[in-house]
C-alpha cells in the first residue's frame, strides 16, 4: 500500500535553495573548464609553442577525462556518498587548476587538463544526482536546472574574464596564469562550499543510516509530517534489492529507462551544441561581425535563456520544453543550412549578401536560445529522475558517459565533416537529429514534472509504459 500523502509537494525550508545553489557550483566548474579553451587556447598555444594538432589534443583531453570521471563516479557516489564525491571533485578542480597556473611543463599541463576533465565528469554525474535527491518534488525541476544554469554562467564568466585578462597583458606568460587563476578561485569556492552540504537523504537510507537521513531531511523540509512521508517513501522503494551492480541493466524495466536516458544525452550532443558554441565566432565572422561581440554573444545568450527554463521546467513540464527547443533548433539549422547552400564555401563577408548575413546571425542566436531553454537543462534533469534508486548510479554513469563520448566525437570530427561535405552539410545533419529527437521524445520520454522520484520508480516497476511513468495513480 502506498502511504497516505500529506501535502507532499508542500512545505520546505528556504535553505534548500541555498544548498542546491552550492551543490550546483559543480556545474560552474564544468562551464569554466569547458569554455576555457574558446578564448584561452591562443594564449596557451603561444606560451607552449603548440601547433594546431597539439592544441586540439590539449582541448580534447577534457572530454576523455570526462568519460573516465563519469565512469568512476558511480563507484564514488555509491561508496563515498554524494557529498564526499562533490568534495573530492572540488579538490581535484583546485589542485589541477592551481598546478596549471604555475605553467608547468606541457606534459604536466596536459595531465592537469585530463584531471580537470575527470573532475568535470564526476561533477556532471554527481550534481544532477544530488540535486534530484535533495530538492523537494515541487521545485526539483527548477533546482535540477540550476546545474545547467551554472554551466552556462561558467562558460560566460570564463569568456569574459579571459578576454579581459588578454586585454590587460601583452605577454601570454603573464595572462595565462591569471586565466587559470580564475578557475582556481571558483574551484576553491566550490570545494569549501561542498564541505558544508548535507548528505543526500536517499544515499543515507541506501547506506542504512536512517537517523542521519532524518537529520538531513530536517534541514530541508518544513514539518515532521513531510519528513516522515519522505522517509516512508524512500523505505518503500528500498524494499526491493538494495544495491544493484551493473547487472541491473539486464532487468527489463531498467533497460527501458536506460535507453531513454542514453538517447536523451546522445541527442543533447547530436543536435550540435558544442560545435555551434565553438564555431559561432567564425560564423559571425562570415556575417561581418567580429571582435568582442562575436566572442561574447553566444555565451551571453546561452546563459540568459537558461534562466527562464528554471521556471518553465516545472510549469510547462520537461517534454514541452524538449519539443519547443528541438523545433527552434531545427528551424534555425535549416535556415543556416540554406544560407550556406546558397553561398557555397564563400567566407568573405564582402561577398555575402546582407540578407544571408542577417539570417545567419538570427539562426545562430535562435539556435542557442532553443538549446538553452530546453535540451541543455532537461537532458541532465530527466536522467537524474528516471532511474530507480538502487540503479541510479549505474544509470547515470552510463548516460553521463554517453554525453561526454558524443561531445568528444562531435568536436573531433565536425571540422573534417564540414571540409569533406561542405559547410551546409553539418547544419542539415543537426536538423535531421532534431527531427529524430522530436519523434523520440513523443514516443518514449515520460513527463516527470511534479511527481516524486519514488512514484516514478513504482510506476516503472509496475510495468507502466515509458511515456506514462510520470503519471500519478488517481
Ligand atoms: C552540455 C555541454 C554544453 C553546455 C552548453 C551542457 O548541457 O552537456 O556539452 O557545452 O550544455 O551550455
Amino acid at each position: 500500500m502506498k502511504n497516505a500523502m500529506p501535502n507532499k509537494l508542500g512545505k520546505f525550508k528556504p535553505v534548500v535553495y541555498f544548498i542546491c545553489l552550492v551543490a550546483a557550483t559543480g556545474g560552474l566548474l564544468f562551464g569554466l573548464d569547458q569554455g576555457f579553451i574558446a578564448n584561452a587556447l591562443d594564449t596557451i598555444s603561444k606560451v607552449y609553442h603548440m601547433d594546431t594538432a597539439a592544441a586540439e589534443r590539449y582541448s580534447a583531453i577534457l572530454a576523455t577525462g570526462g568519460v573516465f570521471g563519469a565512469l568512476l563516479s558511480g563507484i564514488f557516489a555509491r561508496y563515498l556518498g554524494r557529498k564526499r564525491s562533490l568534495v573530492f571533485a572540488g579538490f581535484l578542480f583546485c589542485t589541477a587548476s592551481l598546478v596549471s597556473a604555475f605553467l608547468p611543463p606541457i606534459d604536466t599541463l596536459t595531465v592537469c587538463r585530463f584531471i580537470l576533465g575527470f573532475a568535470v565528469g564526476i561533477a556532471s554525474f554527481i550534481v544532477p544526482l544530488y540535486l534530484a535527491e535533495t530538492a523537494p518534488a515541487r521545485i526539483r525541476g527548477a533546482m535540477g536546472t540550476l546545474f545547467q544554469l551554472l554551466i552556462t554562467i561558467g562558460i560566460f564568466l570564463i569568456s569574459v574574464t579571459d578576454v579581459f585578462i588578454d586585454s590587460l597583458y601583452s605577454a601570454p606568460e603573464m595572462s595565462l596564469p591569471r586565466m587559470f587563476g580564475v578557475i582556481v578561485f571558483f574551484a576553491l569556492l566550490m570545494f569549501i562550499g561542498s564541505l558544508f552540504l548535507p548528505e543526500s537523504p536517499r544515499w543515507l537510507m541506501l547506506a542504512g543510516k536512517k537517523p542521519q537521513a532524518i537529520a538531513a531531511l530536517n534541514r530541508t523540509l518544513a514539518t515532521k509530517e513531510e519528513v516522515d512521508f519522505e522517509i516512508n517513501e524512500i523505505e518503500e522503494t528500498l524494499r526491493g534489492p538494495k544495491s544493484a551492480g551493473i547487472g541491473i541493466v539486464f532487468k527489463g524495466y531498467f533497460f527501458k529507462v536506460l535507453l531513454v536516458g542514453v538517447a536523451l544525452q546522445m541527442f543533447q550532443q547530436l543536435v550540435g551544441i558544442n560545435v555551434m558554441i565553438y564555431y559561432a565566432p567564425k560564423i559571425f565572422g562570415y556575417a561581418g561581425m567580429t571582435g568582442l561581440v562575436a566572442m561574447l554573444t553566444v555565451p551571453t545568450v546561452n546563459m540568459l535563456f537558461t534562466f527562464p527554463a528554471i521556471k518553465w521546467v516545472d510549469k510547462w513540464g520537461r517534454k514541452k520544453l524538449l519539443y519547443a527547443g528541438a523545433v527552434i533548433m531545427l528551424v534555425s539549422m535549416l535556415a543556416a543550412g540554406l544560407v550556406f547552400s546558397s553561398i557555397g564555401n564563400q567566407v568573405d563577408p564582402a561577398q555575402i549578401p546582407g540578407m544571408a548575413k542577417g539570417v545567419l546571425l538570427a539562426a545562430v542566436i535562435c539556435y542557442i536560445f532553443g538549446f538553452a531553454m530546453s535540451w541543455g537543462p532537461v537532458a541532465w534533469l530527466v536522467c537524474s529522475e528516471i532511474f530507480p534508486l538502487a540503479g541510479r548510479e549505474v544509470g547515470m554513469t552510463i548516460t553521463t558517459m554517453v554525453n561526454w563520448t558524443f561531445a568528444g566525437l562531435l568536436m573531433a570530427n565536425s571540422l573534417t565533416f564540414m571540409q569533406t561535405y561542405g559547410n551546409a552539410s553539418i547544419f542539415y545533419l543537426f536538423a535531421i537529429f532534431c527531427v529524430i529527437a522530436i519523434v523520440f521524445v513523443a514516443a518514449f520520454v515520460p513527463e516527470t514534472k511534479g511527481i516524486t522520484l519514488e512514484e516514478i520508480e513504482i510506476n516503472l516497476k509496475a510495468g507502466k509504459a515509458l511515456r506514462k511513468l510520470g503519471e500519478m495513480e488517481k
